[in-house]
């Protein structure tokens, strides 16, 4: 990240005018964006953006701007195109863009279109029969076993796209929960079930405990271990630890060190929605994000869609106090992009040390958090119109639905008007709690229509968003050394959990009175 600059955020000079132009917003009695939607949205492609609900005037919006610039993000969005090592804790490129380039396009390496032709040909073989499971019938159901970025992306596209879906039934194991190991393999035939094991490191503790599950109920039921090989395959970056599984090489699909787990859905970590939805389909979802991957490369910063959205989190989160962020799902399709956002955005920026190892002293990423509408209109939103935090929204729909209710789509999109300007405009009233404050900013994207195309450039849109973000934060979103302590933590625990601890917690301080207590009352360990 050598071309970004390496001092706090806050000694920029735009930084420090948006601390005064945020106090002035603060003190307004008027909550309401003085600005219209012409000013305040954007068209791309089958994505409409309206911004026009944030807190934002002209002003504060070429500051913003201004404070990209400062921040050294046009060096910073060219260090990333061009494959430097931008991953600098450690040493890696983050070249998932790569991944959905189209195949004519000379800078893409041969082994990622390789790659790419390998799945997808493997995928059409599953769908259209040609690869059947050991008895010479076809496979029926696509088990996914996975977890983090090597599930949420995958199994958002299947669910968001179902209603189009033409191949085998897939079905997604994520959790070490064995009801969920269960839950996955219930009802199925080994005979007729395909295997997907999606792991980059292929050491995560839930993705192996779920398939050495996995493989322990085909062998049981088989009672054939060379069946095994047309039965399961593998993706990853470490094919020695796939085939030590029993995976054979032809039936691995790599990854490179360059994907991060949560950018790989573009790779063949996405095996299962080129098997639902077939190879046409998956080339879509590349295009759309590849064509947001052109404009946030050659956007001017004020046009530039994801730098916008990044710029508006920054304003929200380290101006506005906005220290949480909703991200409402106007359409039942999009219910898991919720989830999904959530690993991107807090596991890529949830940190609090910068790229120059020191601590940050602003806020970095809100939580990210959310639901499907209008759900949440009868449960959470009491909270979000006459609570005492400050949060921002974004609410995402689709012009066109994929059914004919049409009621139902009215109502549907009125709701989501209808909250994107209570939040905005509040409502005063003589009685206390009757009132709403208002002044919550939000976005509303609206997607023409949900195809594989739109979906693919909506989340590309996010995957820079995060990288924009981060890179005015002064964090590196491409690593996620958080996450490790909980790893090595539980080790210990689950030997203690199984009396296999070298002390109990009477003798040692550091064992945990609870994991004894559970032991006592638990039969399993
Ligand atoms: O533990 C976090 C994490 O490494 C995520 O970043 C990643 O997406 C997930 O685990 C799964 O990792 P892998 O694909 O190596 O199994």
């Amino acid at each position: 990240m050598s071309a970004w600059t390496s001092s706090a955020p806050e000694k920029l000079d735009a930084w420090q005018r948006l601390g005064t132009l945020a106090e002035d917003v603060l003190a307004a009695s008027d909550s309401c964006s003085a600005r219209g939607f012409d000013a305040c949205s954007q068209r791309l492609g089958p994505l409409l953006v309206d911004y026009s609900k944030q807190r934002l005037n002209a002003e504060t919006q070429r500051t913003l701007v201004a404070l990209a610039h400062q921040s050294g993000l046009p060096a910073a969005i060219a260090s990333l195109f061009a494959g430097e090592p931008v991953n600098a804790t450690e040493n890696r490129a983050a070249l998932h863009m790569h991944l959905r380039t189209p195949a004519q396009t000379q800078a893409e390496a041969t082994d990622v279109r390789g790659e790419r032709q390998r799945f997808l040909a493997f995928a059409e073989s599953v769908r259209n029969g040609t690869r059947r499971g050991t008895t010479g019938r076809p496979i029926a159901t696509v088990v996914h076993i996975g977890i983090g970025g090597s599930h949420l992306g995958p199994e958002l596209v299947v669910d968001a796209l179902a209603p189009t879906a033409t191949g085998p039934a897939v079905r997604f194991l994520a959790n070490i929960d064995g009801h969920a190991a269960s839950a996955a393999l219930a009802g199925l035939d080994p005979a007729t079930t395909l295997v997907i094991v999606a792991s980059k490191s292929f050491t995560t503790l839930e993705t192996m405990h779920n398939a050495t599950t996995a493989k322990s109920w085909f062998l049981e039921r088989t009672c054939n271990p060379a069946a095994l090989a047309k039965h399961f395959v593998a993706v990853t970056a470490n094919s020695a630890a796939a085939q030590q599984f029993g995976v054979p090489p032809a039936s691995c699909f790599h990854l490179w060190d360059w994907v991060g787990g949560r950018f790989s859905l573009w790779s063949a970590v996405g095996l299962p929605v080129a098997i639902a939805l077939g190879r046409a389909a998956f080339k879509e979802l590349l295009a759309g994000a590849h064509a947001l991957d052109e404009h946030f490369r050659t956007a001017p910063l004020d046009k530039n869609l994801p730098v916008l959205l990044a710029l508006l989190q920054i304003w929200n989160a380290n101006f506005l106090g906005a220290s949480s962020h909703a991200v409402l799902a106007y359409d039942h399709r999009l219910k898991l992009l919720p989830d999904y956002l959530q690993q991107l955005e807090m596991e890529s920026n949830g940190k609090s040390v910068r790229v120059d190892g020191e601590q940050a002293t602003t806020p970095t990423c809100p939580v990210i958090w959310g639901g499907e509408e209008s759900n949440g209109q009868h449960a959470f939103h009491q909270l979000l119109h006459q609570g005492t935090q400050a949060f921002s929204a974004d609410l995402v729909a689709c012009a066109k639905p994929a059914h004919d209710l049409r009621s139902h789509h009215g109502w549907l999109l009125a709701n989501c008007l209808a909250q994107a300007e209570a939040m905005r405009q509040g409502r005063p009233a003589d009685e206390p709690h009757r009132r709403v404050a208002g002044g919550h900013p939000c976005t509303t994207i609206v997607l023409d229509e949900l195809t594989p195309y739109a979906l693919g450039a909506l989340l590309a849109l996010y995957e820079h968003k995060v990288f924009c973000a981060g890179a005015i934060w002064q964090i590196n979103p491409f690593d996620q050394w958080g996450v490790e302590l909980g790893k090595e933590l539980a080790g210990r625990f689950y030997a203690q959990l199984q009396g296999k601890s070298e002390s109990s917690s009477q003798e040692d301080p550091a064992a945990d009175p609870l994991a004894d207590e559970i032991r006592c009352r638990s039969d399993t360990f």
